[in-house]
């Protein structure tokens, strides 16, 4: 089994260009030797295309938040799959439950923009997580089972390799209450299992599944050392360079 373990950092509405490229030049040089690993930066639209220039030819991606299913026309607001590739990105972030809960994105339209992605060369980083309420009421794996469902719903077995899965509970975002790696443990091999009931075992071994949720320098090293736990999918603490350099080396040593 060889994954190459991701951090990912979603910066959600921050950052302007300027503050953005600031970031880039203190994160571009605290990164030398830190080999192994993927990093992703997930700025606003309008910072994506300034930072892939500057981050051309550095093991830095960049990649939007979101995207639209359509390849062009009358949708206000949106951009598609075709205008991401000009930007020179390969990932794409889909389904954060901001997206499904503050925008009512549906997990319909999510699979939508999955098999977009992917029609585009893009590599879909599919959210998928559980409100406090559902876990109270132990819906947990039947709302991860849903969500996967549906956002997978036509991804083929050749291409289901390229998709990443981001584990992030809802109420683990942004309000410093981490799963304990136990918990994001059990639900990362419930969805590994899934994948690998739907698209077999190599499918499976190959699929990378990250954990999001009040991820920190702290305690990023703990959900790592999981063997199933392929990387993160960091907010509040990858707008930060030193906390997210922090991280991506704690990551490392974990692997
Ligand atoms: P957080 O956000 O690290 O601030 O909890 C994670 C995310 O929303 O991806």
């Amino acid at each position: 089994m060889s994954r190459t373990p991701i951090t990912a950092g979603n910066w959600k509405m921050n950052k302007t260009v300027e503050e953005a490229s600031v970031f880039a030049e203190a994160l571009l040089a605290g990164l030398p030797g830190m080999d192994g690993i993927e990093v992703i930066i997930c700025p606003p639209f309008t910072a994506l295309y300034p930072l892939s220039q500057k981050c051309a030819g550095s093991p830095v991606q960049i990649a939007p938040q979101n995207m639209h299913w359509e390849a062009k026309g009358a949708f206000t607001g949106e951009i598609s799959a075709g205008m991401i590739q000009e930007c020179h990105c390969h990932y794409v972030v889909l389904g954060h439950s901001e997206r499904r809960h503050i925008f009512r994105e549906t997990s319909e339209e999510i699979g939508k923009k999955v098999k977009a992605a992917l029609d585009a060369h893009l590599c879909p980083i599919l959210c998928v997580g559980e409100t406090i309420e559902e876990r109270e009421v132990g819906k947990t794996e039947q709302i991860i089972k849903e969500q996967l469902l549906l956002g997978l719903t036509s991804v083929s077995p050749e291409k289901a390799s390229q998709v990443v899965v981001a584990y992030e509970p809802v109420w683990a975002i942004g309000t410093g209450k981490a799963a304990t790696p136990d918990d994001a443990h059990f639900v990362i091999s419930y969805i590994r299992q899934f994948i690998g009931d739907e698209y077999g075992p190599v499918v499976a071994e190959a699929v990378r599944i990250l954990y999001g949720g009040s991820v920190t320098p702290d305690n990023v090293y703990d959900f790592m050392k999981d063997p199933d736990i392929d990387g993160t999918l960091v907010g509040g603490a990858s707008l930060d360079p030193a906390k997210f350099l922090k991280i991506i080396q704690e990551s490392r040593r974990a692997k």
